[in-house]
């Protein structure tokens, strides 16, 4: 039988644990493809192939996810200085840029990513796309709940005539009741869909939506992956900067 969406995933993060080494400061991701790094990681700690490791988890899920496997835990402020950090995408450009957020976690992710020396990025073949938001999914924008409405607004209007542009506050059911999804520093989330995926300059794109007041970050990791693993039918590729 063939390999399962969630074996590739299995396979890409065994691949990047295989970068760690003892001793080091580890930024650990969120989501279903970096939980089995956080297994593998465990796993080694206890047979005891990985000794002095120390994470820092880029959620509360981690976090939680993490302490129940017994990785021991420290902090941005005390470790800002990370040897090398694992994480899943939810889309992966040619240039290495990133989609992620789409599990909610984009702001912590970003600073602790951005503090490491070696970002490598997990994923599965299904992640990959010539543009980013060109799988139809959503680039998540973390905004302060403070004027909400207001904050969309102005997103809409920067892409004000981009076809098939839209953008929406992330909602989630809880106990079959709609409810506004609040992110892990309790903030909400907006979604812009772009039909076609993003046709401008990324960098330009992202300068203006971090000019909007009431928005804290965005979900484009622009420059940030220093390699991604990809784990295919036909095995691993590995894409570097
Ligand atoms: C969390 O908010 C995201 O950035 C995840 O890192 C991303 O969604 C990848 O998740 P999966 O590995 O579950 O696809």
């Amino acid at each position: 039988t063939p390999p399962s969406q969630d074996d590739l995933k299995r396979v890409a993060a065994h691949r990047a644990v295989e970068l760690v080494e003892s001793g080091m400061v580890l930024g650990l991701g969120t989501g279903s493809t970096a939980i089995h790094a956080l297994d593998r990681i465990a796993d080694l700690l206890r047979r005891g192939a990985l000794t002095d490791i120390v994470g820092i988890p880029t959620s509360k899920k981690t976090e939680a996810q993490a302490l129940a496997l017994g990785i021991p835990l420290v902090d941005l402020n005390s470790h800002p200085n990370i040897d090398l950090s694992i994480d899943g995408a939810d889309e992966v450009d040619p240039h290495l840029n990133l989609v992620k957020g789409r599990g909610g976690s984009l702001l912590r992710e970003k600073m602790i990513e951005g503090a490491s020396k070696r970002f490598v990025v997990i994923v599965d073949e299904s992640k990959l796309v010539p543009r980013l938001g060109g799988s139809g999914l959503a680039v998540p924008v973390e905004i302060i709940p403070f004027g909400w409405e207001y904050t969309l607004g102005k997103l809409k209007k920067l892409f004000d005539g981009v076809s098939g542009f839209d953008a929406k506050l992330r909602m989630v059911k809880k106990e079959g009741k709609e409810d506004i999804d609040v992110t892990d520093n309790l903030n909400y989330i907006v979604d812009l869909y772009f039909e076609k995926g993003i046709e401008l300059d990324l960098g330009l794109i992202s300068d203006h939506i971090l000019r909007i007041t009431g928005v804290v970050e965005h979900g484009m990791f622009l420059g940030m992956a220093t390699e991604v693993i990809i784990a295919g039918k036909d095995g691993i590729k590995v894409m570097k900067r």
